[in-house]
């Protein structure tokens, strides 16, 4: 059995400072790929630092892996060559399309939940794949809108994605939770069906309150009914590696070292039996 990576944080540039200052008890941090698939730089000088001290995990937002326009070559190669530079735990990215017609829409846009497309995406996922001669971890994005046609719900198709590409999965808690919320659909239901053997990862975080839409934005502390699932995803999952991802609205970094340790004494009750 693989051990488990343990709690890591997202590594942003406003905490380069403090991390390599006070080394922080942060068991690992989760890169985004983007900011660093550069030749040279500060950014990357700033990473290799760091690595010195904490495994990394590279997550991404560029696959736009159900999208129908041809993989992007160029894109893959550089997501490789920054693998082999700092050789991370595992590379990640969404399930979601960011695109067509090489028009980049900068966004996480969901999936129409249909036998052709879980055709295209498990297709598309074997040729990353084979390209990066590793496994992909695979997120659940948060919506705000659905397809009217769609074969399955969105847990069906990312089971069923993760059996037949062989991938691994990273569990965004925060997204499951604000998911439910806009499409009015029971979150334990998701839980319940996502196989335990495939989840690598859980992303924690906060989101923002719309008028009558919950928004992913990264922005807030992590809520409460969130901090309930959590409980629930580890006696489900196990000891996965736990993430708290914080984008925007950044308190010092002793509060997100807090938030961490709150992630941890939820994890340890768990497994220790204590859970109410
Ligand atoms: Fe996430």
């Amino acid at each position: 059995m693989r051990q488990p990576l343990g709690f890591g944080l997202g590594l942003r540039p406003v905490y380069y400072a403090d991390i390599l200052e006070h080394k922080p008890d942060v068991d690992w941090f989760e890169i985004l790929s983007e900011n660093y698939m550069v030749p040279g730089g500060r950014p990357l000088a700033m990473l290799e630092s760091i690595r010195a001290d904490y495994p990394l995990v590279m997550h991404g937002v560029s696959l736009s892996l159900a999208s129908t326009d041809p993989l992007d070559m160029d894109y893959l190669r550089a997501l490789k060559a920054l693998a082999d530079r700092i050789e991370p735990q595992w590379i990640s990215d969404h399930l979601c399309w960011t695109g067509i017609h090489g028009v980049n829409l900068h966004d996480l846009l969901p999936v129409p939940y249909t036998q052709e497309a879980l055709d295209h995406v498990v297709e598309r996922i074997a040729r990353i794949q084979d390209f990066l001669g590793r496994r992909l971890v695979i997120e659940n994005v948060s919506s705000y809108v659905r397809f009217a046609e769609q074969d399955m719900d969105e847990w069906t198709f990312i089971a069923a994605m993760a059996e037949r590409a062989d991938c691994e999965l990273l569990l965004d808690i925060n997204n499951v939770f604000v998911s439910s919320f806009n499409h009015d659909f029971n979150a334990d239901a998701f839980m319940n069906a996502i196989p335990p053997e495939r989840v690598r990862q859980f992303h924690l975080a906060g989101h923002s309150e719309g008028e009558a839409l919950k928004i992913d934005t990264h922005d807030h502390p992590i809520c409460d009914e969130v901090w309930a699932l959590y409980e629930k995803a580890c006696a489900r999952f196990g000891p996965i590696a736990t993430m708290i991802e914080r984008d925007d609205n950044f308190p010092p970094f002793e509060e997100l070292v807090a938030e961490l340790d709150r992630a941890r004494a939820i994890a340890s009750r768990v497994f220790s039996g204590k859970a109410a």
